[in-house]
């Protein structure tokens, strides 16, 4: 059986591999950091499903509805479907692995997240993404004893080979490099993209690591490969500014019974809970962040606004959110069970990247994605706790996928190439960054035409002055950014525009899908 490329080993590339190695096929698990250091070990606050173990008579029905209505319904309905009937079934995997979750009476114990009426959300205290990936770091060393995965950590993917046929895109295999020796290598065969979002591209303004420089995602779409929805950029509403990244306070605070406030004629205004009696401040975080956007903005408001947890008692904190308490003390020297943190959005997530279809096809035959860099699940705005679902339950899916569709061939080592044919990869991550500010500039959490028509020009200038080097790449990824946010003439979950603040369902209802032919970008919605 061929062996199967995963390019990147955060959660969607292990979760990948163990399904391959089930299956008794074998991989490549190829990352420039390890596993250990993926973006997936930051994650907080916890993974959904239904598992009704709160007495309140959840279902999976209603998941799938919250996460459609939190998407705003353009996520394709059989593949949120597909996510949300599978989700216990994740649950008790990696409760089989050894993952810790918090646990009451003998049962998993579960929390409220923001834009769900049910306690869905599994957690380990507030370490959940770190506690599963070690529980999937040690079932892959298993599988890598066993001889089905091999892992190559500080391996740089330099490019996916995606050739145009007859017939449309068909991806051949990857190029990689080993970054301590600098040798390239090429590896042929199916790859399953598993690389991670794009907020490299926002040093100091996102949660995310800098790692992740969408630099792969811009070069399957210099290759061909549509992406979409890449207009949707999620801010999650309590981050702090600690320098080069944001500090992300999770939205477990809020499940816990934190709120938000400002200080209006001189008094605590707890806003949320006044503006959204129903959901208060544990609303879908597109809304909080904007009704934090514009409460600062209000003449009769004092910024900043103020997460306040001083309600949340000494067992909450101990024994579900002890983490979060520590890195507050750590980083801000300030004790939230004593004093209120100001907080601000930051850019969390990104629910476009590669298209998928359910199956987590691309239209290149032979590539498919899973995880941040696949878009897929989340629509117009990701539910907090669908991520490392969407990435558990994706990378399984993908991999199965990928083994019904692959040849009987016999794949090789990787073959020593002489020189890559990908990117020159220290020159794009080290040049993301520049483009920052122009797309902070035309991205934010409430946007119009002139401000992203202005950034795109200032971007359009960029991009010609880098015509003939790795950064070109990056700079076309934000055009399409950008394009993708000037087409969509309406506001739907996390893009927002003062021009179009309505929502228009017969126009927009549907994802944006964005093509690169012929050295053009083309939108379509
Ligand atoms: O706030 C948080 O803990 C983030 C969770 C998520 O993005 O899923």
């Amino acid at each position: 059986m061929d062996r199967i490329n995963i390019a990147g080993a955060g959660i969607a590339g292990l979760s990948a591999a163990i399904a391959l190695a089930e299956k008794g096929i074998p991989s490549l698990l190829i990352s420039v950091q390890p596993s250990e250091r993926a973006q997936s070990v930051m994650a907080e606050g916890g993974i959904n499903a239904c598992l009704d173990t709160m007495g309140e008579h959840d279902t999976v029905e209603e998941h799938f509805r919250d996460t459609m209505k939190g998407g705003v319904f353009i996520a394709d309905e059989d593949a949120v479907r597909s996510l949300t009937s599978h989700a216990p079934e994740m649950i008790d995997f990696l409760e089989r692995i050894g993952v810790p979750f918090n646990r009451e009476n003998g049962h998993v114990i579960q929390r409220n997240f923001g834009g769900q009426k049910k306690k869905r959300t599994a957690f380990a205290r507030s370490s959940t993404g770190k506690i599963i990936m070690s529980a999937l770091i040690d079932e892959v060393r298993r599988y890598e004893a066993a001889g089905l995965v091999r892992r190559l950590c500080h391996h740089n993917v330099t490019g996916i080979d995606i050739r145009r046929t007859d017939s449309g895109l068909s991806c051949e295999g990857l190029w990689l490099c080993d970054t301590y020796t600098d040798r390239m290598y090429y590896s042929r065969g199916h790859v399953i993209a598993a690389w991670g979002g794009m907020n490299g591209l926002f040093p100091g303004h996102t949660t995310g690591t800098a790692a992740n420089t969408g630099r792969l995602t811009a070069d399957v779409f210099l290759r061909g490969v549509t992406l979409s929805d890449l207009e949707f950029i999620q801010y999650h509403p309590t981050t702090v500014d600690i320098g080069s990244k944001r500090l992300l306070l999770t939205e477990a605070a809020r499940g816990e019974g934190g709120k938000l406030f400002i200080e209006r004629d001189r008094k605590p205004w707890y806003f949320m809970e006044e503006l959204y009696p129903e959901s208060g401040s544990l609303s879908p975080r597109d809304v909080v962040s904007r009704e934090m956007y514009r409460v600062c903005q209000r003449d009769d408001c004092k910024p900043p606004v103020y997460l306040d947890m001083r309600m949340i008692d000494k067992p909450t904190w101990e024994s579900k959110l002890s983490d979060l308490r520590s890195w507050i003390i750590y980083h801000l020297g300030t004790d939230p069970v004593k004093e209120p943190v100001a907080v601000s959005p930051g850019i969390h997530f990104f629910m476009g990247g590669i298209d998928v279809d359910k199956r987590h096809r691309t239209d290149a035959v032979g590539l498919y994605a899973a995880g941040e860099c696949a878009c897929q699940y989340h629509g117009a705005n990701r539910l907090g706790g669908n991520s490392l679902l969407g990435a558990l339950w994706g990378g399984r899916q993908a991999a199965y996928t990928a083994a019904e569709e692959t040849g009987e061939c016999e794949n090789g080592e990787p073959a020593a190439v002489g020189e890559s044919e990908g990117f020159d990869v220290t020159a794009y991550d080290a040049g993301a960054a520049e483009m920052c500010g122009i797309l902070v500039s035309g991205l934010g959490i409430v946007r119009d035409e002139q401000t992203m028509r202005s950034a795109l020009d200032r971007l359009d200038g960029f991009a010609d002055a880098h015509r003939d080097d790795p950064l070109h790449a990056g700079a076309v990824l934000g055009q399409a950014m950008l394009l993708s946010a000037l087409a969509r003439r309406e506001s739907r979950g996390a893009h927002s525009r003062s021009d179009h603040p309505q929502r228009d369902d017969e126009r927009f209802g549907r994802r944006t899908y964005c093509r690169y032919k012929d050295g053009k970008i083309q939108i379509q919605i």
